[in-house]
């Protein structure tokens, strides 16, 4: 049993040295920052810290399993953009990918990432001092024990702190642990070189009955990267997880869910129509919605979310309150939202081509575009000319529109 596990373990180090993952290449950050969820600085504000971080040092950040780069990346950018002297502290197995993001750290001149090379399962025995914020993304689902890796990075996660994290979701992969498996019996006792060609053809040819050539929602194999054909499809070791298995996960090292990204696809009452179900629908808790959902889109592929050690007080997510600042996500302009948003009364999102229509407040065109990150609720209510009441009738719904799509957060004044 410790044979296999030595061995499956050296079989991952083994794999993303050879073949870091994802793919980067460090001139590319002369002309685009990689942005996105979790770990955006105004999200993790939002979900983890009130809205009332002001990311100054000392604020400390861990990105566990780094990889090539780009969690940790965005994590230094946006705190060197602010001025602020936050810290990220990157941790990662592979010295070929930790190659990859210190290239990438030259070439935007930042600072203020520290590099270490080793396993997360170390970090209790490491030296840190506990860190305000911990992301780990696509890397506890390739534990022989992802509990374990849980528990080790709970044990440096500062009280009142959170992670953002990221696991395989089982539904939207459908297919892949069945090619997985063939690829095991098929050329398992193969090294990578070996591997990838024969691999290859035997994907290529798969009849069209098979659940991978019949998933619409994975294409990671069609990318003509070795890199992700082999994460995807010839990985030593990964497993996937259902909505309740994210919980459970969490459970076991006494954490608790904050919220899964983007809310939108967690709310079964966008996908339903019926009015009695819609009435079931909404007497569930927010787990089990959660769970529904996924049973019902099949088309997650990914579970990204936030966490905090349960217990832990008070609640960390954002309110509404007149001075706070809605701020939008950097790659969405408050100018280019209002005018999408411009006369009309519906909002239609697809969702890998699954079309749900969302009912636009009046005014939200108006109201988007005085989200300049700088003004308050306050500010925009008076700009508005409303009163409370028909301030809060407006914003409520907007928020909730824009907030569930990922596209909104709120920060408080000052910080
Ligand atoms: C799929 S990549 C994800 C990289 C990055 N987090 C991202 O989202 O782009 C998984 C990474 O986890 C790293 N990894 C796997 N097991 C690890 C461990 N025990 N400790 C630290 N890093 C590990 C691998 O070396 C690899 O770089």
């Amino acid at each position: 049993m410790a044979k296999g596990r030595n061995r499956r373990d050296k079989a991952v180090r083994d794999q993303y040295e050879q073949l870091p993952y994802p793919p980067r290449n460090p001139e590319d950050e002369k002309t685009r920052l990689i942005t996105g969820s979790p770990s955006q600085l105004d999200e993790v504000n939002h979900y983890l810290f009130r809205g009332e971080q002001d990311f100054s040092g000392p604020f400390r950040a861990l990105v566990a399993g780094g990889g090539t780069g780009d969690a940790a990346i965005m994590l230094a950018q946006q705190l060197a953009d602010r001025g602020d002297e936050g810290t990220v502290t990157y941790l990662d197995l592979s010295s070929a990918s930790r190659q990859v993001v210190e290239a990438r750290t030259r070439v935007r001149g930042l600072k203020n990432i520290e590099f270490h090379t080793g396993s997360l399962l170390n970090l209790p025995d490491m030296g840190f001092e506990p860190f305000d914020y911990i992301d780990c993304c696509g890397v506890l689902h390739h534990f022989e024990d992802p509990e374990e890796g849980l528990a080790a990075l709970k044990s440096v996660l500062a009280d009142g702190g959170g992670m953002g994290l990221m696991v395989y979701a089982s539904l939207g992969r459908t297919g892949v642990y069945h090619i997985q498996e063939a690829l095991k019996l098929l050329v398992g006792d193969e090294n990578p070189e070996k591997q990838l060609p024969l691999a290859k053809a035997f994907v290529e040819g798969l009849p069209s009955t098979n659940w991978l050539v019949r998933n619409p929602f994975v294409g990671d194999h069609k990318m003509g990267e070795d890199a992700a054909f082999y994460d995807l499809l010839l990985h030593p070791r990964d497993r996937s997880y259902l909505v309740p298995d994210v919980i459970d996960l969490l459970k076991t090292s006494d954490m608790e869910l904050v919220t899964f990204l983007e809310p939108v696809k967690y709310d079964p009452e966008n996908f339903v129509k019926d009015r009695d179900v819609l009435k079931r629908i909404r007497q569930m808790n927010d787990a089990d919605k959660a769970a529904l959902a996924e049973n019902l889109t099949g088309n997650i592929k990914t579970h990204i979310f936030y966490a905090r050690k349960s217990g832990d007080l008070p609640g960390n997510i954002a309110e509404t309150g007149p001075d706070m600042i809605p701020v939008l996500a950097e790659r969405t302009p408050a100018e280019a939202l209002a005018q999408t948003f411009r006369g009309k009364k519906i909002f239609q999102v697809s969702f890998d081509g699954e079309k749900v229509n969302f009912n636009l407040p009046d005014r939200i065109s108006e109201l988007v575009s005085l989200f300049d990150g700088n003004r308050t609720l306050s500010d925009i209510q008076t700009e508005m000319s409303l009163g409370g009441d028909g301030f809060r009738r407006l914003f409520a719904p907007s928020f909730k529109l824009l907030n569930s799509l990922n596209l909104l957060w709120l920060r408080k004044k000052g910080t």
